[in-house]
Protein backbone atom coordinates (compact mmCIF):
# COMPACT_ATOMS: atom_id res chain seq x y z
CA UNK A 1 0.00 0.00 0.00
CA UNK A 2 1.28 3.16 -0.67
CA UNK A 3 1.55 6.61 1.75
CA UNK A 4 2.16 9.72 -0.20
CA UNK A 5 5.00 9.29 -2.16
CA UNK A 6 7.14 7.04 0.40
CA UNK A 7 5.93 3.01 -0.60
CA UNK A 8 5.42 1.21 2.38
CA UNK A 9 4.50 -2.23 1.43
CA UNK A 10 2.29 -5.04 2.99
CA UNK A 11 4.24 -8.48 3.37
CA UNK A 12 1.58 -11.20 4.97
CA UNK A 13 3.95 -14.13 6.48
CA UNK A 14 2.43 -16.83 6.71
CA UNK A 15 4.59 -19.15 9.32
CA UNK A 16 5.39 -22.56 10.87
CA UNK A 17 4.52 -22.51 14.47
CA UNK A 18 6.86 -25.26 15.31
CA UNK A 19 10.37 -23.59 13.70
CA UNK A 20 10.26 -20.16 11.58
CA UNK A 21 7.49 -18.05 14.33
CA UNK A 22 10.23 -19.48 17.00
CA UNK A 23 12.69 -17.95 14.97
CA UNK A 24 10.38 -14.58 14.25
CA UNK A 25 10.09 -14.68 17.73
CA UNK A 26 13.91 -15.18 18.92
CA UNK A 27 14.12 -12.47 16.58
CA UNK A 28 12.30 -10.01 18.36
CA UNK A 29 13.15 -11.03 21.84
CA UNK A 30 16.91 -10.29 20.46
CA UNK A 31 16.17 -6.86 19.27
CA UNK A 32 17.21 -7.68 15.58
CA UNK A 33 15.89 -5.37 12.92
CA UNK A 34 13.93 -5.32 10.14
CA UNK A 35 11.45 -3.20 8.34
CA UNK A 36 7.67 -3.27 9.79
CA UNK A 37 5.96 -4.51 6.66
CA UNK A 38 5.58 -7.86 7.94
CA UNK A 39 2.12 -8.92 9.39
CA UNK A 40 2.20 -12.78 11.08
CA UNK A 41 -0.13 -15.25 10.70
CA UNK A 42 0.46 -18.63 12.65
CA UNK A 43 0.21 -22.00 10.66
CA UNK A 44 1.33 -25.37 12.21
CA UNK A 45 2.87 -26.38 8.94
CA UNK A 46 4.30 -24.67 6.04
CA UNK A 47 2.22 -27.51 3.85
CA UNK A 48 -0.62 -25.96 5.94
CA UNK A 49 -0.64 -22.79 3.43
CA UNK A 50 -3.46 -23.55 1.05
CA UNK A 51 -2.52 -21.76 -2.53
CA UNK A 52 -6.16 -19.86 -1.82
CA UNK A 53 -4.59 -18.39 1.26
CA UNK A 54 -1.98 -16.80 -0.60
CA UNK A 55 -4.11 -15.53 -3.96
CA UNK A 56 -6.14 -14.00 -1.47
CA UNK A 57 -3.88 -12.18 0.52
CA UNK A 58 -2.67 -10.44 -3.24
CA UNK A 59 -6.80 -9.81 -3.75
CA UNK A 60 -6.72 -8.10 -0.32
CA UNK A 61 -3.88 -5.87 -0.81
CA UNK A 62 -0.92 -7.84 0.14
CA UNK A 63 2.25 -6.65 -2.01
CA UNK A 64 4.21 -9.44 -0.82
CA UNK A 65 3.37 -12.74 0.53
CA UNK A 66 6.07 -15.13 2.93
CA UNK A 67 5.65 -18.37 3.89
CA UNK A 68 8.49 -19.69 6.30
CA UNK A 69 8.37 -23.10 7.46
CA UNK A 70 10.72 -25.73 9.46
CA UNK A 71 14.15 -26.78 7.49
CA UNK A 72 13.81 -29.75 5.04
CA UNK A 73 13.98 -32.98 7.04
CA UNK A 74 12.93 -31.27 10.39
CA UNK A 75 9.14 -30.46 9.33
CA UNK A 76 7.28 -32.02 12.32
CA UNK A 77 4.45 -33.88 10.53
CA UNK A 78 4.69 -37.59 8.43
CA UNK A 79 4.52 -36.81 5.93
CA UNK A 80 6.84 -33.95 5.55
CA UNK A 81 4.47 -31.18 5.12
CA UNK A 82 7.39 -28.78 3.98
CA UNK A 83 7.52 -30.54 0.88
CA UNK A 84 4.10 -30.16 -0.22
CA UNK A 85 5.19 -25.98 0.38
CA UNK A 86 8.25 -26.59 -1.54
CA UNK A 87 6.00 -28.01 -4.49
CA UNK A 88 2.83 -25.67 -4.04
CA UNK A 89 5.72 -22.64 -4.15
CA UNK A 90 6.93 -23.48 -7.17
CA UNK A 91 3.17 -23.74 -8.51
CA UNK A 92 2.32 -20.17 -6.96
CA UNK A 93 5.00 -18.73 -8.22
CA UNK A 94 3.97 -19.71 -11.96
CA UNK A 95 0.75 -18.80 -11.93
CA UNK A 96 1.64 -15.67 -10.49
CA UNK A 97 3.92 -15.47 -13.61
CA UNK A 98 0.98 -16.50 -16.12
CA UNK A 99 -1.16 -13.64 -14.86
CA UNK A 100 1.33 -10.91 -15.11
CA UNK A 101 2.47 -10.45 -11.44
CA UNK A 102 6.04 -10.77 -10.41
CA UNK A 103 6.93 -13.85 -8.68
CA UNK A 104 9.56 -12.48 -6.69
CA UNK A 105 6.66 -11.21 -4.64
CA UNK A 106 6.25 -14.82 -3.14
CA UNK A 107 9.01 -16.00 -0.86
CA UNK A 108 9.72 -19.46 0.78
CA UNK A 109 12.12 -19.82 3.60
CA UNK A 110 12.93 -22.63 6.02
CA UNK A 111 13.97 -20.69 9.12
CA UNK A 112 14.93 -22.90 12.47
CA UNK A 113 13.46 -21.82 16.05
CA UNK A 114 17.19 -20.76 17.27
CA UNK A 115 17.78 -18.85 13.69
CA UNK A 116 16.28 -15.29 14.95
CA UNK A 117 19.38 -13.28 12.98
CA UNK A 118 18.21 -15.22 9.72
CA UNK A 119 14.86 -14.51 10.17
CA UNK A 120 15.77 -10.60 10.28
CA UNK A 121 18.25 -11.10 7.42
CA UNK A 122 15.59 -12.55 5.04
CA UNK A 123 12.91 -9.88 6.25
CA UNK A 124 15.77 -7.07 5.23
CA UNK A 125 16.53 -8.54 1.97
CA UNK A 126 13.01 -9.16 1.30
CA UNK A 127 11.57 -5.81 2.36
CA UNK A 128 13.90 -4.14 0.12
CA UNK A 129 13.17 -5.98 -2.42
CA UNK A 130 9.45 -5.83 -2.67
CA UNK A 131 10.03 -1.74 -1.69
CA UNK A 132 11.93 -1.98 -4.88
CA UNK A 133 9.69 -3.96 -6.99
CA UNK A 134 6.50 -1.40 -5.88
CA UNK A 135 3.28 -1.80 -5.27
CA UNK A 136 1.40 -4.74 -6.49
CA UNK A 137 -0.34 -4.38 -9.85
CA UNK A 138 0.59 -0.70 -10.79
CA UNK A 139 4.09 -1.85 -10.94
CA UNK A 140 3.56 -4.75 -13.15
CA UNK A 141 0.62 -2.46 -15.63
CA UNK A 142 -2.28 -4.23 -14.28
CA UNK A 143 -4.83 -1.73 -12.83
CA UNK A 144 -6.50 -2.33 -9.95
CA UNK A 145 -9.93 -4.46 -11.66
CA UNK A 146 -7.76 -6.51 -14.36
CA UNK A 147 -5.48 -7.49 -11.06
CA UNK A 148 -8.49 -8.85 -9.37
CA UNK A 149 -9.73 -10.40 -12.02
CA UNK A 150 -6.60 -12.10 -12.82
CA UNK A 151 -6.38 -13.48 -9.18
CA UNK A 152 -10.03 -14.41 -8.82
CA UNK A 153 -9.69 -16.91 -11.98
CA UNK A 154 -6.37 -18.33 -9.71
CA UNK A 155 -8.30 -18.37 -7.15
CA UNK A 156 -11.43 -20.08 -8.89
CA UNK A 157 -9.13 -22.68 -9.46
CA UNK A 158 -7.01 -23.72 -6.77
CA UNK A 159 -9.10 -26.84 -5.60
CA UNK A 160 -8.01 -28.62 -9.16
CA UNK A 161 -4.54 -27.25 -8.97
CA UNK A 162 -4.20 -29.27 -5.28
CA UNK A 163 -5.78 -32.05 -7.15
CA UNK A 164 -3.16 -31.73 -9.68
CA UNK A 165 -0.19 -30.93 -7.19
CA UNK A 166 -1.50 -34.61 -4.75
CA UNK A 167 -2.17 -36.62 -7.84
CA UNK A 168 0.95 -36.18 -9.57
CA UNK A 169 3.80 -33.63 -8.13
CA UNK A 170 4.49 -35.97 -4.85
CA UNK A 171 7.60 -37.24 -4.77
CA UNK A 172 7.66 -40.89 -3.22
CA UNK A 173 11.01 -40.52 -1.98
CA UNK A 174 10.45 -37.57 0.54
CA UNK A 175 14.60 -36.65 0.88
CA UNK A 176 15.92 -33.27 -0.65
CA UNK A 177 17.83 -35.06 -3.31
CA UNK A 178 14.77 -37.23 -5.24
CA UNK A 179 13.30 -33.21 -4.73
CA UNK A 180 15.91 -31.82 -6.34
CA UNK A 181 16.37 -34.10 -9.22
CA UNK A 182 12.78 -34.08 -9.76
CA UNK A 183 12.89 -30.10 -9.87
CA UNK A 184 15.49 -30.53 -12.03
CA UNK A 185 13.40 -32.83 -14.33
CA UNK A 186 11.40 -29.81 -15.87
CA UNK A 187 8.39 -32.50 -15.15
CA UNK A 188 6.53 -29.91 -13.08
CA UNK A 189 7.08 -26.85 -15.87
CA UNK A 190 5.99 -29.74 -18.60
CA UNK A 191 2.76 -31.11 -15.91
CA UNK A 192 1.93 -27.40 -15.58
CA UNK A 193 1.98 -26.51 -19.31
CA UNK A 194 -0.05 -29.65 -19.89
CA UNK A 195 -2.73 -29.42 -17.17
CA UNK A 196 -2.69 -25.73 -15.41
CA UNK A 197 -2.13 -23.59 -17.67
CA UNK A 198 -5.27 -24.28 -20.10
CA UNK A 199 -7.65 -24.47 -17.31
CA UNK A 200 -6.26 -20.89 -16.16
CA UNK A 201 -8.13 -19.54 -19.45
CA UNK A 202 -10.43 -21.29 -19.13
CA UNK A 203 -11.17 -20.09 -15.33
CA UNK A 204 -11.26 -16.81 -16.95
CA UNK A 205 -13.92 -17.25 -19.64
CA UNK A 206 -15.48 -18.41 -16.99
CA UNK A 207 -15.27 -15.31 -15.31
CA UNK A 208 -15.98 -13.44 -17.78
CA UNK A 209 -19.02 -14.97 -19.10
CA UNK A 210 -20.53 -14.48 -15.51
CA UNK A 211 -20.32 -11.10 -15.96
CA UNK A 212 -22.24 -10.74 -19.04
CA UNK A 213 -22.61 -12.97 -22.26
CA UNK A 214 -19.97 -12.96 -24.37
CA UNK A 215 -18.83 -13.96 -28.62
CA UNK A 216 -15.54 -15.32 -29.62
CA UNK A 217 -14.13 -11.68 -30.36
CA UNK A 218 -15.17 -10.23 -26.99
CA UNK A 219 -13.21 -12.74 -25.53
CA UNK A 220 -9.94 -13.03 -27.25
CA UNK A 221 -10.07 -9.00 -26.73
CA UNK A 222 -10.37 -9.48 -23.23
CA UNK A 223 -7.90 -12.37 -23.07
CA UNK A 224 -5.48 -11.02 -25.27
CA UNK A 225 -5.81 -14.05 -27.79
CA UNK A 226 -6.60 -14.21 -31.13
CA UNK A 227 -9.81 -15.46 -32.19
CA UNK A 228 -8.55 -18.95 -33.45
CA UNK A 229 -7.22 -19.80 -29.96
CA UNK A 230 -10.24 -18.46 -27.69
CA UNK A 231 -12.28 -20.09 -30.28
CA UNK A 232 -10.29 -23.82 -29.33
CA UNK A 233 -11.12 -22.43 -25.57
CA UNK A 234 -14.46 -21.27 -26.26
CA UNK A 235 -15.21 -25.33 -27.83
CA UNK A 236 -13.91 -27.08 -25.51
CA UNK A 237 -15.48 -25.55 -22.87
CA UNK A 238 -18.90 -26.23 -24.67
CA UNK A 239 -17.82 -29.57 -25.31
CA UNK A 240 -17.50 -30.16 -21.66
CA UNK A 241 -20.67 -28.77 -20.75
CA UNK A 242 -19.38 -25.57 -18.88
CA UNK A 243 -20.43 -22.93 -21.16
CA UNK A 244 -22.84 -22.92 -24.34
CA UNK A 245 -24.00 -20.20 -27.40
CA UNK A 246 -27.04 -18.61 -26.93
CA UNK A 247 -28.50 -18.42 -30.40
CA UNK A 248 -30.91 -15.20 -29.47
CA UNK A 249 -27.76 -13.38 -28.04
CA UNK A 250 -25.41 -14.44 -30.72
CA UNK A 251 -23.43 -14.65 -27.33
CA UNK A 252 -21.79 -17.87 -25.14
CA UNK A 253 -23.04 -17.95 -21.56
CA UNK A 254 -22.56 -20.01 -19.11
CA UNK A 255 -24.26 -23.34 -19.01
FE1 LIG B 1 7.16 -26.63 10.29
FE2 LIG B 1 5.97 -28.56 8.84
S1 LIG B 1 5.95 -28.29 10.99
S2 LIG B 1 7.10 -26.85 8.15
Amino acid sequence: METGTVFKPTILGFLCNWCCYGGADLCGVSRFQYPPYLRVIRVMCSGRVDPAFIFRSFLKGADAVFVGGCHLNDCHYNPEGNYDALVMSKINKKLLERIGVNPERLRLEWVSAGEGIRFAEIMNDFSKKIKKLGPLGSSEGLDKKELRFKLEAVTQLVPYIKLVEREKLRVPVRSEASYDKFLASGWLDRLFDEMIADKLVLSQIMLLLREKPRSTVEIAEALGLNPSQASKYLGNSSSRGFIRFDESQKRFVPA
